[in-house]
């Protein structure tokens, strides 16, 4: 008999050295007894299998994305079943393509029942701020079913690369400084905070996105089950919320679709329609006068933006900000908006790097600008970029070409398109910086004569 000995509950990489030493010597999975050493990360121990030959040991790509997520399962027959199933793969590299195979219909259950483990632990998982000698530190109580917090730790550090998290599970608990990831016992749920402050805005926004009309009892029952309702702050709002849902669709049905910047607003922190969503910190609507004779559109919110959920407040807006009074036009009195509503970027590093949203994703937000326009119907909508001319006219446009041309959208509102601020922010000489800071304040001025004489 042969005995294995894991690092950790979920450890593929001490599973795939010992698999495939064991494969290798022909040692069949009836002869192996594996085990975990428990949580902390202890290191592997030395009975790690027999060393035998693996160099001839390939599996496909699909095996090894079955097998990363099946090692997380709780049940603790999933390294034999692994095991065999690389068995099995020796003789049949097809093996995965039978999905009547009876192991492979298995592990599939397996990985979908811990796939959506994970995936629940992304939504239902709840942050508590709470303060130590260092500042801000989140802490998070959840209860996974499966093995998932190191899985899902890559999640989180993207999301919340700038603080300090921590997150206790009965299992294992992960803990974030900022730079770091440390894998750390498991906990009691006493262990975590129970309320904090931002608790009560967190519940004031779900009341106001949850759609009566869009009710549907046993789906959002499936979607958050009861067990994570615990843990979810909005959660003890839902009786209340489902009661109350057919007497606001009938006053919905009497008022119609959102006709204030307000609800409209409330509607767009909750956006899902799109993938950028995801990573994003929170939706970054318009700001500005409802009745604004001028619109001006950017193209969409910057990391300081993302953070502080209002459009150009970082860098370029700052600029923007600066070259709207040398054109003597105050910021207050202008809605300020952009074409995407989600911070989009790449991360390198700690840094969220900008990346331009795709045209399927400016397409797609349309739905938010088109219906600020309506609102808001302003007397001339001035473009900044690429990004906000396609949104606006419909199709690709050439920035230098069509710069400062009067330009109708396509329902005759008037329209100009100038460069974005970021653009001069990027002009290293400072004499080619300053011209074209002043042909943009020019452009600016331009933008404010229309409205003007729109007026007359
Ligand atoms: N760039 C934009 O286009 N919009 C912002 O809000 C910030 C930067």
């Amino acid at each position: 008999m042969h005995r294995v000995v894991l690092a950790y509950a979920s450890d593929m990489e001490g599973f795939r050295r010992a698999a495939r030493g064991l494969v290798a010597a022909g040692v069949p999975p009836a002869a192996v007894i594996w085990e975990v050493a428990g949580s902390g990360g202890l290191p592997l121990a030395d009975e790690a299998g027999p060393a035998g030959d693996a160099a001839g040991l390939r599996v496909p790509r699909r095996f090894v994305e079955l097998a990363e997520k099946v090692i997380c399962h709780r049940d603790p027959a999933r390294f034999a079943l692994l095991h065999e199933a690389l068995c099995a793969l020796r003789g049949n590299r097809a093996l995965l393509d039978d999905r009547a195979d009876p192991l492979v219909h298995r592990l599939e259950t397996m990985a979908k029942s811990v796939g959506r483990d994970i995936h629940k632990m992304r939504a239902f998982l709840r942050f508590r701020a709470t303060d130590d000698e260092d500042g801000p530190h989140y802490v998070a109580w959840f209860e996974p079913e499966h093995h998932i917090v190191r899985t899902n730790c890559g999640f989180f550090i993207r999301r919340f690369a700038s603080q300090r998290w921590t997150i206790l599970t009965p299992q294992e608990s992960a803990h974030w400084d900022g730079r770091a990831l440390s894998i750390l016992p498991g906990a009691a749920r006493a262990d975590a905070p129970s309320e904090d402050p931002v608790e009560a805005i967190w519940k004031t926004y779900f009341a106001s996105i949850f759609n009566p009309a869009r009710l549907k009892l046993k789906a959002m029952q499936a979607e958050m089950p009861k067990k994570y309702w615990a843990n979810l702050p909005e959660a003890e709002l839902i009786p209340d919320l489902v009661r109350e849902a057919p007497a606001r669709v009938a006053a919905m049905l009497a008022g119609g679709r959102a006709t204030t910047l307000a609800r409209l607003r409330e509607e767009a922190l909750g956006c899902t329609l799109c993938p950028l969503h995801g990573p994003a910190t929170q939706t970054v609507f318009g700001e500005g006068p409802a009745d604004a004779p001028l619109m001006i559109v950017g193209e969409q919110p910057g990391d300081q933006e993302d953070l502080q959920g209002r459009p150009f407040v970082g860098p370029a807006g700052q600029l923007l900000d600066s070259c709207l009074c040398d054109a003597g036009i105050d910021r207050a009195q202008v809605y300020v908006t952009n074409a995407v509503k989600h911070f989009r970027f790449e991360l390198r590093g700690r840094r969220r790097i900008h990346q331009s949203p795709s045209p399927a994703e400016i397409e797609t937000c349309r739905w938010w600008l088109d219906q600020e326009r309506a609102i808001v119907a302003p007397r001339l909508v001035l473009m900044l970029g690429g990004s906000a001319g396609r949104a606006l006219l419909g199709r690709a446009v050439a920035v230098t070409r069509e710069r400062g041309r009067p330009l109708s959208l396509p329902d005759g509102t008037p329209a100009l398109l100038t460069v974005h601020p970021s653009y001069l922010l990027r002009i290293e000489n400072p004499a080619a910086a300053e011209a074209e800071r002043a042909r943009f304040v020019a452009d600016l001025r331009a933008a404010q004569a229309l409205v003007g004489a729109g007026r007359a």
